[in-house]
C-alpha cells in the first residue's frame, strides 16, 4: 500500500488558514497538517524533520505549505527551505500568505485577458494603479503587472511616505520598478484615477475606497477590478460577479471585474498547484509566478 500523501502546513501566524486547509484536501492530500508560530530560524529544522523519515519515495508524498500574512517573510522561508533539502531528499513547496499569490495571479490574468478582448492589447506600457496596494494582495499584484511590462503605482491611503516605502521595498526584492502614490484624499485619489489604463482594488474587505463619481469619468480607463466582496464594494459600481462586463456609464468604455470572478479563477490555481505538488514527480518550488502561469490557464 502506498504511503498517505501529507502536507506540512507551516504560518508564522497563530492559525493556518482554514480556507488552505480545505483546499489542501480538495486537491487530493490525505492530511493537512497545521503548524502555527513557525519563525524563520525554525524552517530549516522542521523542513529536514519532514523530508528525512519517510526516505526519497515518500518524499515525493510529502510537501509543504507556507501561509502567513507577510509575502516577504514567505519568500525567505520558501529559500530556506529549499536550502534546507538534502537530495535526494526533496519535498515541493508552495507558498500562498493571506492567498495573496493566486489571488493576485486570478485578478491579474483576468485584467490581462479582458484587456486583450477590449483592446487587443497587453499589459506592456499600461498605467495600472493599485489601491490598497501596499498589502499582500496589492503588492504581488503589483509584482506580476510590472514584470508584465506596465507602469505599476502601489497606493497607500496613509500617503506617499508608506506607498514609496513598500515599493522600494517590493523593488528591491523583485527586481521591478513600481512607484508608490498617495490614497489619502479624495483629490490625491482623482489624479490617480486620471492617469490609470487599470485600476486595481485590493483594500480590506467591506471597505469603499472609490465611488462611482470618481471612476465614471476617467478618461484612460480600460479595466477597473476589485477583489473585495463583502459590501461596500471597493469601487462602487462593479459588481461581485463582473467579469469584462462595462463599467456603468465610464466615459472611456472601460469594463469591470469583481471579487467572484476573481476568486473563481483563483480557487482553480490554488488548486492545480496543490495538486501539482503530489502529481508531478519532481519537488518544484510554487509562488507566485507559478500561480499566475497557472491562472492564465483558466481564464477565457
Ligand atoms: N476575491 C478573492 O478571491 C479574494 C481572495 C483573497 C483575498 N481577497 C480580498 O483581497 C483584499 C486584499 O487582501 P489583503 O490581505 O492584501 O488585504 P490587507 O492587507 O488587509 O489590506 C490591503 C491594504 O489596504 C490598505 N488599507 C487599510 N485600510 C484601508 C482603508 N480604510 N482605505 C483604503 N485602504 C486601506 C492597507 O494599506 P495602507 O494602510 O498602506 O493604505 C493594506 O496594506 C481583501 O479585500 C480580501 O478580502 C479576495
Amino acid at each position: 500500500m502506498e504511503s498517505p500523501l501529507l502536507l506540512h502546513m507551516f504560518t508564522p501566524g497563530r492559525h493556518t488558514s482554514p480556507f488552505d486547509v480545505n483546499m489542501a484536501y480538495d486537491a487530493g492530500w490525505d492530511a493537512a497538517i497545521p503548524y502555527s508560530g513557525v519563525e524563520q530560524d525554525e524552517v530549516a529544522d522542521m523542513v529536514q524533520d519532514t523530508i528525512f523519515s519517510r526516505g526519497p519515495d515518500g518524499a515525493r508524498r510529502t510537501g509543504i505549505f507556507l501561509g502567513g500574512k507577510d509575502v516577504y517573510a514567505s519568500m525567505d522561508m520558501m529559500e530556506t527551505a529549499r536550502e534546507s533539502m538534502v537530495p535526494p531528499f526533496e519535498v515541493s513547496v508552495m507558498a500562498d500568505p493571506s492567498g495573496g499569490f493566486t489571488t493576485a495571479a486570478g485578478l491579474v490574468a483576468l485584467v490581462e485577458h479582458h484587456l486583450r478582448a477590449a483592446q487587443g492589447g497587453d499589459l506592456a506600457g499600461q498605467t495600472v494603479v493599485v489601491f490598497g496596494g501596499t498589502g499582500p494582495v496589492g503588492v504581488v499584484s503589483g509584482v506580476l503587472a510590472a514584470r508584465a511590462g506596465a507602469e505599476v503605482v502601489l497606493i497607500s491611503h496613509q500617503g506617499k511616505g508608506r506607498a514609496d516605502q513598500e515599493a522600494e521595498r517590493c523593488n528591491e526584492r523583485f527586481g521591478v520598478q513600481v512607484s508608490g502614490g498617495d490614497g489619502s484624499s479624495e483629490d490625491a485619489k482623482r489624479n490617480l484615477v486620471n492617469e490609470a489604463d487599470i485600476i486595481l482594488c485590493t483594500a480590506p474587505a467591506g471597505v469603499q475606497v472609490l465611488t462611482a463619481d470618481l471612476v465614471r469619468p476617467a478618461p484612460r480607463l480600460k479595466v477597473v477590478a476589485d477583489v473585495n466582496a463583502v459590501p461596500p464594494a471597493g469601487v462602487e459600481g462593479v459588481g461581485v460577479q463582473d467579469d469584462g462586463v462595462g463599467f456603468p456609464d465610464s466615459e472611456s468604455g472601460a469594463v469591470a471585474i469583481g471579487a467572484l470572478a476573481v476568486g473563481g479563477v483563483k480557487y482553480q490555481a490554488q488548486h492545480d498547484l496543490l495538486r501539482r505538488m503530489h502529481a508531478q514527480a519532481a519537488a518544484e518550488d510554487l509562488a507566485f509566478q507559478a500561480a499566475f502561469e497557472a491562472a492564465r490557464g483558466f481564464v477565457g
